[in-house]
């Protein structure tokens, strides 16, 4: 089984700074433990427009789309490339925005593939710039794959210059929509907005809380997903480390959420897909180490998680 890693620092699009240092602090637990997780195999870099927070950015409702058009095709590109060429990839990023160009590059490599979409995190990540309260826009990556402007629930009135690389991000790689939303699944939401409530009912999309996936159990959940994905011909895992509870995570990422999943919960989930055949990509995002209230204990919590991840592939047929 060939793997390649893909690592992208950018944080553009969170509201709080400090996620782009996430990639860096796992590699700082991987010395102290000496399992050398990240000189296994090949780590591939996307290039970040980071330098854009040093000034402010001009779009309210979709705070540097412009950069992040830019960060939609580089991480669109090495995905693309990395997934032609391995049986697995492993991304980990900065903030969640960029993840809408990490399941572009999954079509691009094959835009027959029905790709089926798991998002593990406390938000739901679908707004648009019409109906953002923050205008952070890691807070809006699966609009565009479904290419959504959700102008039903519309709140905001973005410039045109927004909305001009907003459909840039949804048109990347010229396939839209990416994915179906019968197609996606969550676990974990417990923060999300109306105008988002309002798109999952419209659309259908499901949540597995905390509750359910506790009550009913997670070998149940993870069966009853199986049945969900069977007519995808790959799936996609996006894990959000705020899904996990903050208590257990000492607060290390930039929307920390009450009541969220444990630690031991996260492992199990992530063990079933990464050993799931149809799985060929699995990606890490918004640990912020400059949030943590316990020294780099998130990053701690992530590298325990990538690891399970990377063992349970390297013994995958
Ligand atoms: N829904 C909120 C917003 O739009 C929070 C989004 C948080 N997203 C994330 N990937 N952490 O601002
Ligand atoms: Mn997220
Ligand atoms: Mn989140
Ligand atoms: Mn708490």
């Amino acid at each position: 089984n060939s793997i390649a890693y893909i690592i992208n620092d950018s944080e553009i699009s969170a509201g709080t700074r400090g996620a782009s240092l996430g990639p860096g602090a796992l590699r700082v637990v991987d010395d102290n433990s000496k399992n050398f997780l990240f000189s296994r195999y090949p780590i591939h870099y996307v290039k970040t427009m980071n330098h854009l927070l040093d000034k402010p950015t001009e779009f309210q409702w979709g705070k540097r789309a412009d950069g992040l058009a830019t960060v939609y095709k580089n991480v669109a590109e090495v995905v693309s490339k990395q997934r032609k060429q391995n049986d697995f990839t492993l991304v980990i990023a900065g903030d969640h925005g960029s993840a809408g160009g990490t399941i572009a590059g999954l079509k691009m490599a094959n835009p027959e593939n029905r790709i089926g979409v798991l998002w593990v995190d406390a938000h739901g990540d679908l707004h648009t710039p019409y109906t953002t309260p923050t205008g952070n826009m890691h807070g809006m990556p699966l609009a565009t794959a479904l290419n959504e402007d959700n102008l039903e629930s519309k709140i905001n009135d973005p410039l045109p210059d927004t909305i001009k690389f907003w459909n840039e991000m949804k048109n990347t790689g010229q396939i839209a929509p990416k994915i179906q939303a019968e197609d996606l699944g969550f676990i974990g939401l417990r923060d999300l907005e109306t105008p988002e409530v309002e798109l999952m009912e419209r659309k259908g999309i499901k949540n597995i809380s905390v509750n359910e996936l506790r009550s009913e159990g997670v070998r149940n959940i993870l069966s009853r997903l199986d049945e969900k994905y069977a007519e995808c011909d790959e799936i996609y895992l996006s894990f959000d480390v705020d899904s996990m509870d903050p208590d257990l995570t000492s607060h290390g990422t930039g929307t920390p959420v009450d009541h969220g999943i444990s630690i031991e919960e996260a492992g199990i989930i992530l063990r079933h897909f990464a050993g799931h055949p149809k799985v060929k990509c699995i990606e890490f995002v918004e640990i912020n180490p400059c949030l943590d209230e316990k020294t780099n204990r998130m990053a701690e919590v992530a590298y325990g998680l990538i690891k399970e991840v990377i063992d349970v592939v390297e013994r995958k047929a």
